[in-house]
């Protein structure tokens, strides 16, 4: 079903990239006087989504003349793009802002930007206008591609500029330039927004509605990344088994990594992140059949008990979660499974805790990602009575912890001796085995082998193991 999404025009973007030229030609000056490039500084909180968020605030600020640095005391512009998910991304995001108030005593001349997922959320431009005096230019998730025009707002006279404003429908913005880290991995974002509404998530507050970008453009960034070099390319979206429902085209998660399977290179596809009540027997099938998608499954499943699913709208039951690991199992035998947990959602009984327990000891998962849940205002949860203490909370939380590196430490010792292939992604701090390396499955393997080589493919059998590596040596 389409939805009201805008896509930016060409012209928009034509705009955008007059005001980094302007920019740029200030900036030009500056190093003129200054003999070195003006700098700019970034920071990202939270997901995969918002790390391929700030990659295009660092092509944008490269495209306007910046030198990239690593410290705040050396830039002229800081941009910090914030999470909202639970209050502690939130307040360290704000931690480090009130931290940068020195900086900007010392150095009124700096550009100290917020954007983000934290800084959509209704109340916040308040907070910020009145406890963050340092903070020079906000803008939300909707105006991200608008950030060179308020930027040179801003470097142009204008006070404080503050932008949250935009349609929740959101914004597809395709032409906007990209700076990656280099290296062997790449996000490629194919759709933004949520539809969900799980009742403890702010994001489908603060990313709007689900827009997923024709697959064509996806083809074209694909294809792009292959020739840059990359090989190991994540597909994100917050909810990739929607993908393609508000196309006019039919097209579904499936049809696009057939799509994406046929582009040639040597590369592995990886996707995140997969809602239970939409992956399909289709999505299985289809990833067990292409060889470029890596067999891995992060699949959140939040709660073992129905009841709390219920009271977070998930649109599943536990049971169907199991059937679907089954699925995946017997279509792909090796699968590298991986979900993430809410500990203390309002009114989680000890029972109700058991049965995730359960589910994690049960399924045997290569990677957890626990968190205790969160109050977000404006959320349904936040409204729902909540009389678990949080000595309890943190109790169960730890309890969780226990069974899960148990269970992760099983499947970690499962691969003692076994050949596996990898890719090899950089140095590790070890001496004895010096180099990074992936496995298909993801998981973090420090290998040795003096034909080994960054940035390619190699096989490797695994001499030892821990619950956050493998130990291995290539054959
Ligand atoms: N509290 C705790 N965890 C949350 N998540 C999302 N919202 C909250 C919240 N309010 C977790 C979910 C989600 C992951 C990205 O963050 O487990 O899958
Ligand atoms: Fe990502 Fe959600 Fe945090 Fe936004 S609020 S950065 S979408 S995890």
């Amino acid at each position: 079903m389409p939805n009201n999404k805008t896509v930016v025009s060409q012209e928009q973007i034509a705009h955008q990239y007059e005001y980094m030229q302007f920019i740029a030609r200030m900036n030009e000056d500056k190093a003129q006087v200054r003999g070195q490039r003006p700098k700019a500084f970034t920071q990202t909180f939270g997901c995969q989504q918002n790390e391929a968020d700030t990659q295009r605030i660092a092509g944008m600020l490269d495209e306007m003349g910046y030198e990239k640095t690593d410290r705040t005391e050396d830039a002229d512009v800081i941009v910090i793009n914030t999470c909202a998910v639970r209050a502690h991304a939130e307040s360290r995001a704000l931690g480090n802002v009130g931290a940068l108030s020195h900086l900007k005593k010392a150095r009124p001349e700096v550009t100290i930007c917020l954007c983000g997922c934290m800084v959509q959320q209704e109340h916040m431009p308040d907070k910020i206008k009145k406890s963050y005096p340092q903070v020079d230019l906000v803008f939300g998730t909707h105006a991200l591609w608008r950030f060179p025009e308020l930027l040179y707002r801003r470097l142009t006279g204008d006070k404080r500029v503050f932008d949250i404003s935009g349609d929740a429908a959101g914004y597809i913005a395709e032409g906007l330039p990209v700076l990656r880290d280099g290296g062997t991995k790449a996000w490629l974002s194919i759709m933004y927004g949520c539809n969900n509404f799980c009742t403890y998530c702010i994001v489908p507050y603060v990313r709007g509605r689900e827009r997923s970008r024709a697959p064509e453009e996806i083809v074209h960034e694909l294809e792009q990344l292959v020739a840059d070099g990359y090989k190991d390319i994540t597909l994100l979206g917050q909810n990739v088994n929607s993908y393609g429902k508000d196309l006019d085209e039919q097209i579904d998660f499936s049809d696009l990594l057939m799509r994406l399977n046929e582009v040639p290179g040597d590369f592995l596809l990886r996707f995140m992140t997969s809602h239970p009540k939409d992956a399909s027997h289709k999505l299985f099938d289809t990833m067990a059949t292409c060889d470029k998608v890596a067999k891995q499954l992060h699949l959140p499943f939040q709660s073992g008990s129905d009841t709390v699913l219920k009271r977070m709208n998930r649109g599943y039951t536990a049971e169907h979660y199991r059937e679907l690991i089954a699925y995946a199992r017997s279509k792909m035998p090796d699968i590298s499974l991986s979900s993430d947990i809410i500990v203390g959602f309002p009114g989680e009984t000890e029972e109700d805790f058991e049965k995730t327990r359960t589910l994690v000891a049960e399924v045997g998962f290569d990677m957890l990602y626990t968190f205790l849940y969160s109050k977000r205002s404006g959320t349904p949860a936040a409204e729902m009575p909540d009389d678990t203490t949080h000595a309890v909370k943190q109790a169960r939380f730890e309890r969780l912890l226990k069974t899960q590196d148990e269970t992760v430490q099983a499947r970690q010792d499962a691969y003692q001796g076994k050949r596996l292939r990898v890719l090899v992604d950089g140095m590790s701090k070890g001496t004895e085995y010096p180099l990074t390396a992936r496995t298909e499955g993801g998981l973090l393997v420090c290998c040795a082998g003096d034909d080994l080589k960054i940035g390619e493919f190699a096989d490797v059998e695994i001499e030892k193991t821990s619950l956050r590596c493998l130990f291995g040596r290539s054959v």
